[in-house]
């Protein structure tokens, strides 16, 4: 393995290179500052990895994505949701009795202390489903202040076990009270999507049969996202937990960077840009030349990745699904043709071939979030649904590692030189 050579006026330094499973390269400059007295620049750490990961793995010029080596299109064909929260935080797939004694911990952990009612109805009932699921994660930690050590594997295991599990229910009851509605609560007698489902639609005046194409569409869209290596949010679930906080207020950081309109919030400003192209009547050419216009702040949101210079393998197996669910629901919803459309035009115009901006999966999501039933101010916290098995497997493996150090990178200072106190009366 050839070392790097980083030569810095007369001094030159030796820095050791390491490969990863999948033939991917490292440079280790720790020795760096100590020995050359400087350090690295890397705006949004583009080119910098943090520490080693076995979670996921991403080629973004082949549009690859593995979780723990299984390709995502086998796994958005043939798992369940909880097999694969299951197969990220302990590295294997589960045998028939593991994921039963699995799901049987997570039903057994759905519901939520009353009083947290309060909590939701403390919120104006226009509050954003993102800000009402940030608040009651960080709030689950003052209800377990016997399992907060994050040191501690078991205790960090039950509260792997009750984020998973109480994650739908605080989205469902969050939707019912910001609906005026009365709280559903879990039916320990239905799989993990359908309890989801029924929490969020039915009500107390009839019976609510759960649609099967949506609870498996819902399966499939919690799979897609369930995790995508070191990300804002999940890297933001690192950092906070390297300073030994709770799992609980670590995830609530990393659902507040998801909630960004760069990250998770792009799939809801899609559907609004998508929305505010028929309202304005625009024809796509005028779109995309607003998206190329620097002297724009437009962008084509759902397009773009820092990862991905191909096609995100999500938004492949999105599109698709985005015709057969609507098909299968019996939803005409033009925005989908429309979608299809402005891909189609974009693609063909050499701003977003030379940049490599493909369609990434908050582009064709919405869409079929849409066509389930759900509001669109809902489609993050589905996101953050479907990414909490990943933001925790990423928490566990962080707080796991014994070379683990807090997360506190340097700077590049050019603020003012050293400068004497200036009294009032002489400023
Ligand atoms: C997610 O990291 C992850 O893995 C995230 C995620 C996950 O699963 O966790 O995959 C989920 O967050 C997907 C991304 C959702 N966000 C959007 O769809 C918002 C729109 N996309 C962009 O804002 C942007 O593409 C980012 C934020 C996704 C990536 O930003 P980068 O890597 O910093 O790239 P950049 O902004 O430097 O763009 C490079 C060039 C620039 O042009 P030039 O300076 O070269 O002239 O491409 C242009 C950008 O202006 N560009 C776009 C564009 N995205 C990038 N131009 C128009 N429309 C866009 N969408």
């Amino acid at each position: 393995m050839p070392d790097a050579v980083v030569r810095f006026g007369d001094d030159e330094l030796n820095l050791p290179a390491h490969v990863g499973t999948q033939g991917d390269y490292a440079i280790d400059i720790s020795a760096l500052r100590g020995a050359l007295g400087i350090v690295t620049l890397d705006r949004g750490f583009a080119n910098t990895a943090e520490g080693r990961s076995s979670v996921s793995f991403i080629d973004g010029e082949e549009g690859v994505l593995l979780y723990r080596g299984y390709p995502i299109e086998q796994l958005a064909e043939q798992a369940r949701f909880l097999e694969v929260a299951y197969l990220l935080q302990y590295g294997e797939l589960p045998t028939k009795s593991e994921l039963e004694q699995y799901e049987e911990s997570i039903t057994r952990h759905t519901l939520l202390r009353e009083d947290m009612k309060h909590l939701f109805e403390a919120f104006p009932h226009s509050a954003h489903p993102m800000q009402i699921l940030a608040s009651a994660t960080s709030a689950l930690a003052t209800y377990y202040p016997d399992a907060l050590n994050p040191l501690d594997p078991e205790a960090v295991d039950i509260s792997c076990r009750r984020l998973v599990a109480k994650a739908p229910t605080m989205v469902a009851w969050s939707y019912k009270y910001r609906t005026h509605q009365p709280y559903v609560y879990p039916a320990n007698d239905l799989g993990y999507s359908e309890n989801f489902l029924r929490m969020m639609f039915a009500v107390p005046a009839e019976d609510y049969v759960v649609d099967p194409v949506v609870a498996t569409t819902l399966n499939l869209l919690l799979v897609l996202h369930a995790d995508h290596g070191q990300n804002c949010s999940s890297s933001a679930v690192r950092l906070v937990g390297s300073g030994h906080a709770n799992i609980f207020s670590s995830v609530a950081a990393g659902i507040h960077a998801l909630s960004g309109p760069l990250h998770g919030g792009a799939n809801q400003e899609v559907l609004e840009m998508l929305e505010w192209i028929v309202a304005e009547g625009l024809d796509l050419d005028t779109v995309v030349r607003k998206a190329k216009d620097r002297n724009d702040p437009f962008r084509l949101m759902g397009f773009g990745h820092r990862v991905y210079k191909n096609f995100d393998p999500r938004a492949r197996i999105l599109k698709k699904a985005a015709a057969d669910v609507l098909h299968a629901l019996g939803v005409d919803d033009p925005l989908l043709d429309l979608a299809m459309r402005l891909e189609e035009v974009a693609l063909s115009d050499d701003y977003f071939v030379e940049r490599k901006l493909y369609p990434n999966v908050d582009f064709y999501s919405g869409i079929i979030y849409r066509a389930m039933g759900f509001p669109i101010d809902m489609f993050t916290v589905l996101f953050a649904m479907g990414r909490l098995p990943g933001w925790i497997s990423q928490f566990r493996e962080l707080l796991a590692d014994p070379e683990t150090r807090i997360f506190r990178p340097r700077q590049l200072y050019i603020g003012s030189p050293v400068r004497d106190f200036v009294a009032m009366d002489e400023r």
